[in-house]
């Protein structure tokens, strides 16, 4: 198959293209910079230099590529998205996941492009209701806080379209897998806290297992949403100690959430009531199976091997 894979340069974008490589397929990966280009040339990619922001564009590439599918991995995180009001952080890639996947789509339908995979997310997503680790059948929360309405709204919106064009909305843990992986300075740092009885469920999924399990669904037909999580949904008070110890840095700071909410703002109920996300759908119809299937072996592999902690970390 010929894979267009936008925002091929990101964290899961370089792990996917090699994979898509190897599995037999042709790959066109974008990215928004030529020195990003020339490194999917080097992974073995055709690479072509794309801003998902303008259709024009979009439309020239995806034509001019001719894909069999499109994968969209197209994110704005690299700078930071997880400020205490998430939709400011989150603007540029609520943007991705709305007009980007919107102009690949339309783009895809002129193309008459067959498939089409997106990048969503599933942790913090599920409805703060009942039990603790939720299917993709289960519903998502309709009342998410004020600060985070616009990133939840992009989310659903993603996994909408998607399913919408017959494609497959992957629904991804928290990505690590790599030394540079968003928790790993903070948690360095000790600012990452235990928050209240530290409750809230989060799932996580190794870098290569999500693209291995993103090369298994463009073999799948849609409509379809996947949770893409490892097979142990943990809550923050289990795998917050964990990763400070794979790090080699001191244990979190436990803060009480009254305090909490002065520091996170209406985002704390994410932290104390979130759940986390089933991978069972994924496992039975992909036939995907993680080569990390805990985040408890996952992080002391992945950080152990990045060295020791610097002091000014
Ligand atoms: N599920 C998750 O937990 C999750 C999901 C996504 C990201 N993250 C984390 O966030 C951090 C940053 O992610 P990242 O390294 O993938 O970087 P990123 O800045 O999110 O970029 C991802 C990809 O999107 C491309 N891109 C950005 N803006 C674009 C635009 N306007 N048009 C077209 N393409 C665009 C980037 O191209 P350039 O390389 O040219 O900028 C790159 O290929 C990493 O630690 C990652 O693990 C986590």
């Amino acid at each position: 198959m010929r894979v267009l894979v936008a925002g091929a340069s990101g964290a899961i974008g370089v792990r996917l293209v090699p994979q898509l490589i190897e599995r037999g397929h042709d790959v066109v990966g974008t990215s928004r910079s030529e020195p990003s280009a020339e490194r999917l040339r080097a992974l073995g990619a055709e690479a072509a230099v794309l801003d998902l922001l303008d259709p024009r564009a979009v439309r020239r590439v995806v034509l001019q590529a001719r894909p069999d599918a499109i994968v969209h991995q197209a994110t704005a995180l690299a700078d930071g998205g997880f400020t205490r009001k998430l939709d400011r952080g989150f603007a540029q890639t609520n943007r991705l996941r709305t007009e980007g996947t919107d102009a690949l789509m339309a783009a895809a339908r002129e193309a008459d492009v067959r498939r089409f995979v997106g990048q969503s997310f599933a942790p913090y997503r599920y409805a703060r209701a009942g039990g603790p680790v939720k299917t993709e059948e289960d519903p998502l929360e309709a009342d998410p806080p004020a600060s985070a309405r616009q990133t939840f709204a992009a989310m659903r919106h993603l996994d909408e379209a998607v399913t919408g064009f017959g494609g497959i909305a992957l629904r991804y843990g928290g990505f690590y897998g790599a030394a540079n992986d968003g928790l790993v300075g903070p948690v360095r740092k000790r600012q990452f806290p235990v928050i209240g009885d530290g409750g809230g469920i989060f799932s996580f999924v190794h870098l290569d297992d999500a693209a291995a399990a993103t090369v298994l669904a463009l073999d799948h037909d849609g409509p379809a949403i996947y949770n893409i999580v490892d097979d142990e949904p943990a809550p923050a008070r289990e795998w917050l100690p964990a990763l400070a110890a794979a790090l080699g840095a001191k244990p979190p700071w436990h803060v009480p959430a009254w305090l909490a909410r002065l520091i996170v703002g209406d985002g704390l109920v994410m932290m104390t009531e979130a759940r986390g996300a089933s991978n069972a759908k994924a496992k039975a119809e992909l036939g995907w199976t993680p080569r990390y299937p805990s985040w408890r072996q996952g992080f002391a592999a992945v950080y152990r091997r990045a060295g020791p902690v610097r002091a000014s970390a």
